[in-house]
């Protein structure tokens, strides 16, 4: 097959352009190509066409802002736009339902929509996490009913996402790029599109089942060892040893290649993919009469996690003789990450939520979430900054570690809050000697694990 990003500087559509969608695109047009970013969300792509980029990942807002002046890249609610593309790269969102299901509604109105649109010679690309045989059968199969066929008409290929908020774009350029094509000139067509595009590595698998299942072995993977490190803080903090001690001291121990790497504990384990991916993985295994038991696990030991956190703050104000009923708890940090604005399954909010039905008066604050998104996710008035969060209260619980946060003036703090005053630890990792000072100045200090 004669594909059409041979002909020069391949032209690409990204259909889908959320957080992955617009940091592919932005990468790409870095690298000199022409993106057309396509999205249903007329607000999202208004937005964008103004400047303003909602997801907080640094360098990704002036990207997209240079390469939209510089007219490298177009922006469209239009599928009609596809056509001009060589090369078309999905990205849209495939949540799990409440029972744990992949949600494909959204990659299958992808599919509606581009196949009556397709040219010979197009290569797709699906970006979107997906369960295994989910490019070769459901998206092939929509694709086709536009007339092309796969394998002779255009090109597909699964090349899963793996870049990690808040080191986005670096990792983009670097990390090595898996691909598993439906057929082998689809997979060849991937490799010299990403080869020729981001000049990285690429790993080419036989099937493209093969890189569907990489992607949730990958996150699969880091939430079972976060899960080992929670269940470690667990221990660590029923015996009063620093959990980070403890971890730091385990991975410097080489294994095979590389070293031990027991990831940290925290309030617990959010965002779109390591709440999902496992499951995906889990579920395809009982399809096939396979009980992954590790993964399972983890999921519920992370899912743990939040509830550990309200225990921690609960018990850490009884000690000061405060009652969590009437205590005042300002909670520092929403996001599910440290130094980014993503709420997505935050475990935060079970925390405030549990805090709130033991009655406990709540303040939160977050600098990276605009007041309207905080106050519908947390069902209260974020306040406007950090000393009025602070006012008063009996704990301050920092659950995200912004960079806001590490340089807490703990004097100006005392004067502040309502002492005795417990600082709640949720994923800052305060330094020894953070902590030794705050202490010195009268404050509690609970951490996970610590
Ligand atoms: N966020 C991450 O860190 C990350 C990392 C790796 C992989 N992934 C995977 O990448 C995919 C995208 O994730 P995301 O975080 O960018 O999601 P997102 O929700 O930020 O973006 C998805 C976008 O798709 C758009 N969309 C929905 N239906 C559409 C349609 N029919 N046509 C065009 N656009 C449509 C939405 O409006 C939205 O802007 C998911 O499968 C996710 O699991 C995400």
């Amino acid at each position: 097959m004669k594909f059409l990003l041979d002909g020069g500087k391949p032209s690409v559509a990204v259909v889908g352009f959320g957080y992955v969608g617009s940091t592919v695109a932005a990468v790409l047009t870095d690298c000199g190509l022409s993106v057309t970013g396509i999205d249903t969300d007329e607000r999202l792509i208004q937005e964008m066409q103004t400047d303003y980029c909602r997801f907080n990942e640094p360098g990704l807002a002036e990207m997209l802002r240079d390469a939209r002046r510089d007219g490298r890249l177009e922006l469209t609610t239009r599928y009609e736009a596809t056509r001009q593309a060589d090369v078309i790269i999905i990205t849209v969102g495939t949540p799990v339902d409440a029972n744990r299901s992949l949600v494909t509604r959204y990659l299958e109105s992808v599919c509606d929509s581009l196949a009556p649109l397709l040219r010979q010679g197009q290569l797709i690309i699906l970006k979107s996490t997906v369960a295994p045989g989910a490019t070769n059968g459901l998206v092939r199969e929509l694709l086709e009913r536009g007339g092309l066929r796969q394998g002779r008409d255009f090109g597909l290929a699964f090349c899963p996402e793996r870049l990690a908020e808040g080191a986005a774009i670096s990792q983009f350029r670097a990390l090595p790029i898996v691909v598993g094509g439906c057929d082998d000139e689809s997979a060849d067509a991937a490799r010299r599109f990403w080869t020729g595009a981001l000049g990285v590595d690429v790993d080419v698998f036989a099937r493209p089942e093969v890189a569907e299942l990489i992607k949730l072995a990958d996150n699969s993977w880091i939430d079972a060892n976060i899960a080992l490190g929670n269940e470690l803080a667990a221990l660590c903090g029923a015996l009063g040893v620093d959990v980070l001690d403890v971890i730091s001291g385990a991975n410097s121990l080489p294994k095979g290649d590389s070293h031990v790497n027991i990831l940290l504990p925290s309030v617990g384990v959010g965002g779109s993919c390591l709440t999902k991916d496992p499951w995906i993985l889990w579920n395809l295994a009982q399809e096939h009469g396979v009980r992954m038991r590790l993964v399972e696990t983890a999921r519920q030991v992370n899912d743990t996690m939040p509830a550990y956190t309200h225990g921690l703050i609960r018990a850490g104000l009884a000690d000061l003789g405060k009652d969590p009923a009437t205590a005042k708890v300002a909670v520092l940090g929403l996001a599910y990450k440290n130094n980014t604005n993503d709420l997505r399954h935050t475990p935060v909010r079970p925390v405030v939520e549990a805090l709130r039905a033991d009655g406990a008066q709540i303040s939160i604050y977050d600098p990276l979430i605009a007041a309207n998104e905080a106050e519908a996710e947390f069902g209260v008035k974020p306040s406007p900054s950090l000393e009025d969060a602070v006012r008063d209260c009996d704990c301050v619980a920092v659950l995200a570690g912004h960079e806001a946060f590490e340089g807490l003036d703990f004097t100006d703090l005392a004067r502040r809050v309502s002492m005795p005053c417990l600082i709640v630890d949720g994923r800052a990792y305060y330094s020894k000697e953070t902590i030794r000072s705050l202490q010195e100045t009268g404050f509690t200090y609970r951490g996970i694990g610590r």
